[in-house]
């Protein structure tokens, strides 16, 4: 297996200017997947409201149902960094939540974690840091605060807003933040915020002039079930469709007694089958398919479940 990546192989990564490959997972068999393809970052994000449990938006998740999707993950990431996102409301109200939450997602496995807000939310970083935990910030487009930036937007348009993103990104910064995630916002505001900094700067929706590209694996695997589509969204794949396709198939052989077939029922003596045949009442018309598929079958030696 390959080395652990850690906040040395990231830094190291940047020092070489080889683009950091970070992107979403919540279960074991994609964190699997990822790991196997080589990613480097995987985030357990609190999308996960949004790509896995239909919700609207991502304020209504909680640290319980994030521990589920963060095991999962950890489980699964042996050498990827695990970057956990902490849900609404367990890090906003005071320095001893944000500790606690972010402790529970280090228990659980994770290298790191994740939390949206600039200066305003700064402390919060620093109780995580002295408590010895690696922590990313989150600017820009931060769904947290959807109402407040009424709704999802692209943020970092005027000289302006970009002067705040890096007075915001300096505060995380002198908090002990090793990096901060920008958000939707146009290449030239992402560029500049990075030119501002020594943290590593990864970006969603940002442009390519930062340390790494964050994506949420739904949007590229074509299997988010929503009618959000952001332009930074590039599809590589159409697992959705396939999915509806190999249930419709799976829903059409069943209704027409194809599946199972002989090779997918377990075998039985015949004279036992015999027996309980003979026992039978009412025999039905698949299940005495299914029974004389049984029959042909027996006389092969198979282990016990295959
Ligand atoms: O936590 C999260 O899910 C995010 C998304 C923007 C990927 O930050």
């Amino acid at each position: 297996m390959a080395r652990k990546v850690t906040l040395r192989t990231l830094n190291s990564l940047r020092e070489r200017r080889e683009p950091a490959v970070f992107i979403t997972a919540y279960d074991y068999p994609t964190a699997t997947f990822a790991e196997r393809a080589g990613v480097d970052m995987i985030l357990v994000g609190d999308s996960a409201a949004m790509t896995m449990m239909g919700l609207p938006n991502t304020l209504g998740i909680g640290m319980d149902e994030m521990i589920v999707f963060v095991r999962s993950v950890c489980r699964a990431a042996k050498r990827t960094f695990v970057v956990g996102a902490l849900p609404f409301l367990s890090y906003q109200p005071s320095d001893d939540t944000a500790v606690l939450s972010a402790g529970r997602f280090i228990a659980a496995g994770c290298d790191a974690v994740k939390f949206e807000g600039g200066a305003r939310i700064a402390p919060r970083v620093r109780a995580m840091v002295d408590a010895g935990i690696n922590v990313m910030g989150h600017l820009g487009l931060t769904p947290q605060n959807i109402g407040q930036l009424s709704g999802y937007r692209v943020q970092g348009k005027t000289r302006a807003a970009v002067n705040q993103l890096v007075e915001d990104a300096l505060a995380l910064q002198e908090a002990g933040a090793f990096a901060v995630l920008l958000e939707a916002m146009p290449a030239v505001a992402a560029a500049y915020v990075r030119e501002h900094v020594d943290m590593l700067v990864y970006g969603i929706g940002a442009g390519p002039d930062v340390d790494g590209q964050l994506v949420i694996s739904h949007d590229i695997l074509g299997n988010f079930v929503g009618d959000i589509a952001p332009r930074f969204a590039k599809q590589y794949g159409h697992i959705g469709a396939q999915v509806e396709e190999v249930f419709r198939t799976y829903a059409e052989e069943v209704r027409s007694s194809c599946f199972p077939a002989p090779e997918h029922c377990y075998p039985i003596d015949s004279a036992d089958e015999a027996e309980i045949q003979s026992c039978r009442s009412r025999p039905s018309a698949p299940l005495t398919r299914t029974a004389l598929a049984q029959t042909a079958l027996a006389r092969q030696t198979t282990s016990p479940l295959s």
